[in-house]
């Protein structure tokens, strides 16, 4: 059925036996990095190669304060320990990677599901603006659900597979509403919304270096931060919360090991120097495939708003409605051909340890679901 869409996305892609969606590739610097790094011995939580690592990801995001950490879920656990969510609900969108959830449940919180745009897997913040309106209450200044009474203090907002969020419209929805705002930019490093990085004008915001993300350190995070006593706190607890001193090891709270290990800043480095021509060759991809499949019968590319300039980590394509039945049968048709696409997230609110939570009306999450597709996209292609 989907064979002419089929060789259309072929005709993008370079030979290959197999094509996943997104492969890390190693330049000779990462190699070299790597081994400088296991020939010091400094492989473990110091050393040169986090520092300059730090520096990079400075000059590309502009982040007041960068803490370094060894995933995105771990960023996500510690940046959430700055507003202290306890029995409260945190604004979650249901498409997102199951991380961003259970960064919510390890807090003791409780995830309240938001959905999508119709047209995009990015939240409808005017959906969100509405249904708080209708659902919610304020008294003494703080927000509640009027259903479970419980309070509403944060708001998690995904830039999903690289996709800027106007963070404009939701730093006014987090003004009128009194809650905190943490940007899970784990796929968005290289993203910019009116030129300015995601992840730099809220109180935190995370970033991912896992083997799937535009630059990986094999596994990897880091947390943008806008004010010091924040970055002091995080970088105490993740760093087991240790007390300086030259010979007593001595602790002064509960702590947590969740540092960057030198040995992956070294892998990761030189992929972070050579950023511009990573996020070149990801730009040319998509404008590869956008200009193939703009008249296709099945499917269409997804766009993006004029003020957004988003990295491409994932290329999604979005099948029109009367085919949307047959995206199995797409899968499969694509798989047959060695191109592994995948579907996007499965909505957070379907899986069953997640079911009981609250939740807004999730009609545009299942849409974008059962309709999307991502494609090979790794910036090699
Ligand atoms: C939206 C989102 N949040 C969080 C994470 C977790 O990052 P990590 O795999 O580095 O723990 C991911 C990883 O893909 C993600 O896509």
């Amino acid at each position: 059925m989907f064979e002419n869409t089929i060789k259309k996305i072929k005709s993008c892609l370079p030979k290959k036996r197999e094509y996943q969606v997104h492969e890390p590739k190693f330049d000779l610097k990462s190699l070299h990095d790597t081994k400088k790094c296991i020939q010091s011995s400094m492989v473990s939580s110091n050393g040169k190669y986090l520092d300059m690592f730090g520096c990079e990801i400075n000059k590309i995001t502009e982040a007041k304060k960068i803490l370094l950490t060894n995933s995105g879920t771990s960023a996500l656990f510690l940046s959430l320990k700055l507003i202290d969510v306890k029995d409260t609900e945190v604004l979650v969108p249901s498409m997102t990677f199951a991380a961003t959830v259970n960064s919510i449940l390890y807090n003791d919180g409780i995830p309240h599901f938001i959905d999508c745009s119709d047209s995009s897997p990015n939240i409808d913040l005017n959906k969100l603006e509405d249904y708080l309106k209708n659902n919610t209450y304020t008294k003494i200044n703080r927000l509640f659900n009027k259903k479970t009474k419980k309070m509403i203090k944060c708001l998690i907002i995904v830039h999903a597979y690289g996709e800027p969020v106007n963070m404009a419209k939701a730093k006014q929805i987090s003004k009128n509403y009194n809650i905190e705002i943490i940007e899970d930019a784990a796929g968005a490093l290289g993203s910019f919304y009116k030129n300015k990085h995601v992840g730099t004008t809220s109180r935190a915001a995370i970033i991912s270096f896992n083997g799937n993300k535009i630059v990986t350190t094999g596994m990897g995070g880091a947390i943008l931060l806008k004010n010091t006593s924040d970055y002091k706190k995080i970088k105490h607890i993740m760093s087991t919360s240790r007390i300086k001193h030259p010979w007593k090891v001595e602790h002064d709270s509960i702590g947590y090991n969740m540092r960057m290990a030198n040995i992956n800043a070294a892998l990761g480095l030189s992929q972070l120097k050579n950023i511009k021509v990573i996020l070149q060759k990801k730009r040319r991809l998509f404008l590869k495939y956008k200009n193939i499949l703009k008249d296709d019968e099945y499917c269409h590319i997804n766009t993006f708003s004029k003020e957004s300039n988003p990295n491409h980590w994932v290329v999604n394509i979005t099948l029109k409605d009367n085919f949307i039945q047959h995206q199995q049968r797409f899968f499969q048709e694509l798989h047959s051909n060695n191109i592994y696409a995948r579907e996007v997230w499965k909505p957070q609110h379907l899986s069953r340890y997640l079911q009981k939570y609250p939740r807004s009306n999730l009609q545009n999450t299942i849409k974008i679901w059962k309709s999307s597709i991502s494609l090979p996209s790794s910036d090699y292609l």
